[in-house]
């Protein structure tokens, strides 16, 4: 189905390498301790598959109102950046070696139903499920930088480190763009509103402590 989907897929894939710092050389944090290697194999884990899921949800979001002129562009723009994210963490995965959650298979599928689900209700769900997905990751990414910065610094500070707090800043300002673009574009309108964005929130809160640990 997904390959199906990519070959429906239209978005041109655009780099955007250049407004993140420069990718460190050399070996792969030799000085991190046991267990800031073990956070950042977390880190790295979990937003991957929350970057895959991200991907997901806007795709299903762009094949179910694709017959909408308006919106669609603004749901592409979305996804292009998603998919950007997505392939930054795959390509942080390849590099430290660590291993995708075990879950992938449920995030896809889950991710795909719940975009399209709400692009098929009206443009207000599919806009109140971004509202929500967003507001969830950008508190979890602020979570992450609070610790990268606070428990990194004790002669830790490596490179691999900064480059990552760097990437997940970037990545959090855009997801709380998108947050701003669902509220533009009548996220509150949805119905049931509340129902709604308290049970995609849920269903995310549980994907991302599944994803740290599974
Ligand atoms: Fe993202
Ligand atoms: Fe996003």
């Amino acid at each position: 189905m997904f390959s199906c989907l990519r070959r429906l897929q239209t978005v041109q894939i655009t780099r955007h390498s250049s407004y993140l710092a420069p990718k460190p050389a050399g070996p792969t944090h030799p000085e991190l301790s046991p267990a800031q290697r073990a956070y950042l194999e977390r880190v790295i884990r979990v937003d991957q598959a929350g970057e895959l899921g991200a991907d997901l949800i806007y795709a299903g979001q762009y094949l179910a109102l694709s017959h909408n002129k308006k919106v669609k562009p603004i749901i592409k723009h979305m996804w292009e950046q998603e998919i950007h994210h997505r392939q930054t963490f795959n390509a942080l995965q390849t590099e430290h070696r660590i291993r995708p959650s075990l879950l992938t298979p449920l995030w896809k599928v889950g991710a795909f139903g719940m975009g399209f689900a709400t692009g098929f209700m009206n443009k207000e769900a599919a806009m109140a499920c971004t509202e929500a997905v967003e507001t969830v990751i950008g508190k979890h990414y602020n979570q992450q930088l609070r610790v990268l910065t606070n428990n990194f610094h004790d002669g830790a500070d490596s490179p691999e480190i900064q480059h990552l707090r760097s990437t997940i800043k970037v990545f959090r300002d855009e997801e709380l763009e998108h947050l701003d673009t669902a509220i533009e574009h009548d996220a509150k309108k949805a119905r049931p509103y509340w129902l709604l964005t308290e049970g995609i929130k849920t269903v995310c809160k549980s994907a991302v402590f599944l994803a740290e640990r599974i």
